[in-house]
């Protein structure tokens, strides 16, 4: 199913000069949706026993709770700073103007668990690389990481862990 012509290029959004993928007509169609939670569920190999997947704030708790009911997982929520009421583990980050705080809770994971982080989309990896952070201090052991789009051109992947798995490449 050829879902690249369901993003949608938003010119200057959220700034002049940015062309933003906009993905809400690849959500909105429910072939495409079952579709994206599918595949970036079946890119975990059957004998991969995955015991959570991270969704990361905010776009990344569309799909994330999709893929974990498809892989029989629970579902973790990374949320930025300030959000989840019990104790946390944060890790803050470089963006390309400043940073953020990315955090979980200190329960969230257990010693050994398989985990399969998921975001929208992969563009310096400053994002999945802080969660990655998080989920090693946490002792849970990644699996791998996907999105719906990986932006190739920022080399985000240098900075994650070689299981990889982006259903749209720019
Ligand atoms: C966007 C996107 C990813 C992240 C990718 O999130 O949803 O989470 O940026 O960027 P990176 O690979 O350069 O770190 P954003 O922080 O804009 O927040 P949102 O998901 O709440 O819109
Ligand atoms: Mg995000």
């Amino acid at each position: 199913m050829d879902l690249e012509q369901l993003i949608r290029d938003v010119p200057d959004f959220p700034k002049p000069g940015i062309v933003f993928k906009d993905i809400t007509p690849l959500l909105a169609n429910a072939k495409a949706l079952s579709f994206a939670a599918d595949t970036l569920a079946k890119s975990i190999d059957d004998d991969q026993k995955i015991d959570k997947v991270i969704g990361i704030e905010s776009r990344g708790f569309i799909l994330g709770p999709m893929i974990a009911e498809r892989l029989n997982a629970g579902f973790i929520p990374v949320r930025k700073k300030g959000k989840l009421p019990f104790t946390v583990v944060s890790k803050t980050y470089q963006l390309e103007y400043g940073e953020d705080t990315l955090e979980i809770h200190t329960d969230a994971i257990q010693q050994g668990d398989r985990v399969l982080i998921h975001d929208d989309v992969l563009a310096t990896g400053g994002t999945a690389q802080a969660v990655c952070e998080l989920v090693n201090s946490c002792g849970g052991i990644i699996v791998g990481c996907n999105f719906i789009m990986e932006l190739s051109f920022l080399n985000g992947r240098a900075k994650l862990p070689s299981e990889l798995k982006a259903l749209i490449t720019y």
